[in-house]
């Protein structure tokens, strides 16, 4: 009998729903343990995902918060979400009581489990999450700028008419108003994006500045996100479960400022194996500095 890795999933709305969807389709051999505070909304996503598993040797099943704790792997999307126009920093209170709630209600935590951040402000969460579970540092990370660096790279593969996953060039930082790009670092074919023709008079400010207001255009017309940040997290899901050490930007507890901040971080069977110092230029260590100077500011205030 195949014994497949626990996967909980924490809040079971449309991102954690499409999350799940994700793991299926991607047909990762995982148990999903769907939860949430409205158990019935777990029980008739999960019913419904069942409807789509014949496609994967994938799992699904509803479980109260009691089952949570001892899963392999918890990816915890409860939190509320930005209304239209509102920033993610704004959610923290709200989202550091829940989160709160939900790190007592699924004690005691498996010592070997890893979790996964994607409630916002996701850098700031991880830090809680580390606290509060008390796992190490390297078990707790955050879906980060992998979904900003995903539009980005779309939005450079549509400008030089070469595919995204052929793209290297990562937005970092913090997964909200204070993302930068490491434009000097970016390349396209092993090539410096900046040295394309079509990048020479681009205006790159306006350009960041597109992607990090991406979710706020989506919002704006539905209301939410959901499809992107799903395929993100499975993704993260499936390289903790094979072990395979692929690099994507996360919310990662970086050594070099000593707090959780985005930026490209291999994964493996232990979460978190090392986080990449991307050579940057002078304004985007700025940058990088700024955003460390507002997660800190921030966290500090729920230590
Ligand atoms: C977004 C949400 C996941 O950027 O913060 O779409």
């Amino acid at each position: 009998m195949l014994s497949r890795t626990k996967v909980a999933i924490i809040g079971s709305g449309a991102v954690g729903s499409s999350i799940a969807y994700a793991m299926i389709l991607r047909q990762l051999p995982v148990e999903i343990l769907l939860n949430d505070i409205d158990a019935k909304r777990a029980e008739g996503e999960a019913l419904d995902l069942s409807d789509s598993t014949f496609v994967a040797s994938t799992t699904v099943r509803s479980v109260p918060a009691s089952e949570v704790g001892q899963s392999d792997i918890i990816v915890i999307t409860a939190g509320a979400k930005q209304n239209p126009g509102e920033s993610r920093a704004n959610l923290i209170d709200r989202n550091y009581r829940i989160m709160k709630s939900v790190m007592g209600s699924i004690q005691p935590i498996n010592p070997k489990a890893k979790i996964i951040i994607v409630a916002n402000p996701v850098e700031i969460l991880c830090h809680i999450a580390q606290k509060l579970s008390g796992l190490p540092r390297n078990q707790v990370f955050g879906s980060g700028t992998f979904l900003d660096s995903a539009r980005l790279r779309l939005r450079i593969a549509k400008t030089l008419k070469i595919h995204e996953t052929s793209i290297h060039c990562y937005v970092i930082g913090e997964h909200g108003d204070n993302q930068f790009v490491a434009w000097s670092s970016g390349q396209a074919g092993g090539a410096s994006i900046l040295s394309f023709d079509e990048f020479q008079n681009a205006d790159l400010d306006a350009i960041t500045h597109e992607v990090a207001r991406k979710a706020y255009e989506i919002i704006d017309r539905k209301g939410a996100t959901y499809y992107g940040i799903g395929a993100c997290v499975a993704n993260l899901t499936e390289s903790v479960l094979y072990d395979s050490a692929r690099v994507f930007p996360v919310s990662c507890f970086d050594p070099r400022a000593q707090c959780y901040v985005s930026t490209p971080a291999s994964l493996g069977v232990n979460g978190v194996q090392r986080a990449i110092e991307v050579p940057m230029n002078e304004s985007e260590k700025e940058a990088f500095n700024k955003a460390v100077t507002s997660i800190k500011s921030i966290t500090d205030k729920y230590d």
